[in-house]
């Protein structure tokens, strides 16, 4: 089954210059400065489709002429970028949204578990938003972002939508079954994960590829493939196609001393 027609909350954009901007992005050749520059323009192409459904609240403006009947956007939005790569969407939403607020959270993946490590949280004790975007180029096991939509719940938020520029089918049934009410707005929905947990054929990593930090040939998809993370993408991979002949959706975990 098309994984949108059985994740309706998975939204992938299908403007042509979201198509054309994304060829340009994945393009190996991509030097850092035009990879932060497609992904802050991609960011504003979707971040304008994923707030198509916010609410106004109707106001009066008063035009040179004459009183009109106005509005003016309702939620107050906060943007909440993953740190690092999440950080290149920023601007984009600042520039559609200048009264937004920002709250960063700090996770990195641990390339042998693909688990997300929380390092930062500067969250307040309550919800200041009403609707959260969080901002993330790349949605691949999905264990970032289901992460951040716990803390984002945790800390009241009451709707919180995911922009991603590249997702993996992997990383939306892994969010779309634990957060359903979740919004995913992507501008794309790619074939797979590969056995180190990077998206095919992807971008290769969001974080190095902005912030020109390419650590050799470690850092590249493909090298080094760990066991561990070969296992997780192997078990999210039966859980997908257990899905699709409509069995649980939940990935299971192994059991902590296997
Ligand atoms: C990347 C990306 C996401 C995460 C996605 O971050 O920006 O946050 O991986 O992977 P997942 O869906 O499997 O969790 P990374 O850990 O490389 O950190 P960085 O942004 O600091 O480079
Ligand atoms: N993080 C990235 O930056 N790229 C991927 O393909 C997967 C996770």
């Amino acid at each position: 089954m098309e994984l949108a027609a059985r994740y309706p909350n998975l939204h992938v954009s299908r403007h042509p210059l979201v198509l054309h901007k994304l060829s340009l992005l994945r393009d190996r050749t991509t030097e850092p400065k035009k990879f932060r520059e497609l992904v802050r323009e991609l960011s504003w192409l979707l971040g304008y489709e994923a707030m198509a459904d916010l609410t106004t609240q109707p106001l009066d403006v008063e035009t040179p002429l004459e009183t009109t009947a106005g509005a003016e956007l309702e939620p107050k939005v906060g943007l909440v970028p993953v740190l690092r790569a999440g950080l290149g969407m920023v601007d984009a939403m600042l520039e559609l949204m200048p009264s937004a607020e920002v709250w960063h959270i700090g996770l990195y993946r641990d390339e042998r578990t693909l688990k997300p490590v929380e390092y930062y949280n500067k969250l307040p004790d309550a919800a200041t938003v009403q609707v959260c975007l969080i901002l993330d180029p790349m949605l691949a096991t999905g264990g970032s972002s289901a992460a951040t939509v716990d803390i984002l719940k945790q800390w009241g938020a009451a709707r919180i939508k995911q922009v991603s520029l590249i997702a993996a089918p992997e990383g939306v049934a892994t969010l779309s079954s634990a957060h359903p009410d979740v919004d995913i707005h992507v501008g794309a929905v790619d074939r797979a994960l590969n056995e180190r947990g990077y998206i095919v054929p992807g971008l290769g990593d969001a974080g190095d590829r902005q912030f020109g930090t390419f650590a050799g040939p470690a850092s590249e998809p493909g090298h080094a493939i760990g066991d561990e993370a070969a296992e997780v993408v192997r078990r999210l991979q039966r859980s997908l196609a257990g899905e699709d002949r409509g069995q649980s959706s939940v990935p299971k975990e192994p059991p902590p001393d296997r």
